[in-house]
């Protein structure tokens, strides 16, 4: 370049060893985070990806156990995205001068797969994004303005989505968020009914299992009542099924656990399968018509990425792909050995409080420290372990066992288990093994944290 500055090029980016990324990141994209990933031993070259499976540039192949947050349910580079790309790489990415037809189709197969009468779709490029469409459409629609959502929720980090996200780390350091919105207690129909009474809220946010707040499974009929009190009190149900969507929890969509249809739904991650970016916000006729029906108001919410050709001729084979290989199903018959092998560990291991889901939606919940161990400590032990247990045992079954998973974000004292609906019993064993092995040589809070020292908890405090 004239000013003697340098481009690296896609060549340059093939050569680099994982430091030269390291060190990038820390100049040009989020030094913390750069510093986060080292702590947790997280940080490795990963080279290539197919199914369940990762490899690394020694080769080494890892199971990959954490899925993308639920964005990875037909598993890495699954062939019916690659497929797709390639049948349309000629055609336009982006025109918006016209109507087009890979859009109208997967808005089309959206309509005859989601509950009840959704039918029209607004397509955008990622879950916060479908939340935004989603808070607009319900204050146009309506012509109110309050929201509310659920205490522990997680519905994106955008201005709107966070205004709706149940957990003040996230929240308070960006105040003021968006006025109108109000937390209640998820699971809580009396709390709920209480605030819509007056008739003034334009929409009841929720995810039908909540995913970051710790795989929290709500009341049986709880989603049913949510219907109920919605139709009671002209308020608009948003179901956020980002997470749950497309056959994660054993249902094409958690809310059909409950045979309920909202007004209006979140989709995003596994609708990219795996490989684009892509959300979309479904509604009925009526409530579309109520927002944007007349022609004045056609344009008043739009995206220029949204509905672009590749991310929607992936999504229509994805789903395609989802309903075809029958992966809810997948997911109910090999989530249910899961949760079995996993109450088996359970039962062996005191660290392990809990285990809960629903399909190869799973969360293992463990142990707060005990009393006298935190007087010893200083309250050293339970600092960490509070904060960092889900971090330690996701360090030690990537350090030790080459499985990758993670804690909720929400909740830290829960690590989630979420593969691809393909998995298989065998990498489900290989995993329940490890997690054995893992407990079997970590019997306490102590252990796990001295365990965790060299590797993970040591470089927190600079000692490496
Ligand atoms: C239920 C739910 N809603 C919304 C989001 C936000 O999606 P994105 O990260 O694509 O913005 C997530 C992401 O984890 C989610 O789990």
């Amino acid at each position: 370049m004239e000013n003697g500055k340098q481009l690296l090029t896609i060549d340059d980016v093939l050569g680099f060893s994982q430091n030269d990324v390291r060190n990038l990141y820390k100049e040009y994209v989020n030094p913390g985070l750069a510093q986060m990933m080292g702590i947790l031993n997280f940080d490795k070259r990963f080279v290539k990806a197919e199914g369940v499976q990762v490899w690394d540039e020694d080769g080494n192949a890892y199971l990959d156990f954490l899925g993308a947050y639920g964005a990875l349910n037909l598993g890495h580079n699954p062939p019916a995205a690659k497929k797709a790309l390639e049948e349309v790489q000629e055609w336009p990415n982006l025109l918006q001068a016209s109507l087009n037809g890979m859009t109208a189709a997967l808005a089309h197969n959206l309509a005859q797969i989601t509950p009840g009468r959704l039918q029209r779709t607004f397509f955008c490029n990622s879950g916060a994004e479908a939340v935004e469409g989603a808070l607009k459409m319900a204050r146009i629609a309506t012509g109110r303005q309050r929201i509310v959502y659920c205490e522990g929720a997680f519905h994106g980090k955008t201005f709107g989505a966070l205004s709706v996200t149940g957990r003040s780390k996230y929240q308070e350091p960006f105040a003021p968020l968006v006025p109108g919105c109000q937390a209640i207690p998820y699971g809580d129909v009396i709390a709920l009914e209480n605030v819509l009474a007056k008739k003034d809220v334009a929409a009841f946010i929720v995810e039908p299992i909540q995913g970051e707040g710790g795989v929290i499974i709500p009341p049986d009929g709880y989603l049913a009542k949510v219907r109920e009190l919605c139709s009671r009190y002209g308020t608009l149900f948003i179901a956020d099924e980002i997470q749950t969507g497309f056959g994660r929890t054993g249902k094409l969509f958690a809310c059909q656990h409950e045979d309920v249809a909202p007004d209006i739904m979140c989709v995003a991650k596994s609708l990219g399968g795996g490989v684009m970016p892509i959300g979309a916000t479904i509604t009925t006729a009526e409530v579309w018509d109520r927002a944007y029906g007349p022609m004045d108001k056609a344009l008043l919410h739009t995206s220029t990425f949204g509905g672009n050709t590749r991310a929607v001729a992936v999504g229509i084979a994805s789903l395609n792909a989802i309903i075809e290989e029958d992966l809810p199903r997948r997911a109910e018959v090999n989530g249910q050995y899961l949760l079995r092998r996993l109450g088996e560990l359970q039962d062996r291991h005191n660290l392990i409080t809990d285990v809960r889901g629903r399909g190869l939606l799973v969360g293992l919940e463990f142990a707060k420290p005990k009393g006298f161990m935190n007087k010893i400590t200083k309250g050293a032990v339970s600092k960490l372990s509070e904060e960092y247990l889900g971090a330690m045992v996701a360090g030690d079954l990537l350090n030790r066992h080459q499985i990758i998973t993670a804690y909720t974000l929400n909740n830290p004292n829960v690590i989630r288990l979420e593969p691809p609906l393909i998995v298989t019993k065998e990498q489900i064993d290989q995993v329940i093994e490890a997690l054995n092995e893992t407990f079997t040589r970590n019997r306490s809070h102590i252990q796990m944290v001295m365990t965790s020292t060299k590797t993970v908890v040591g470089s927190l405090f600079g000692k490496k």
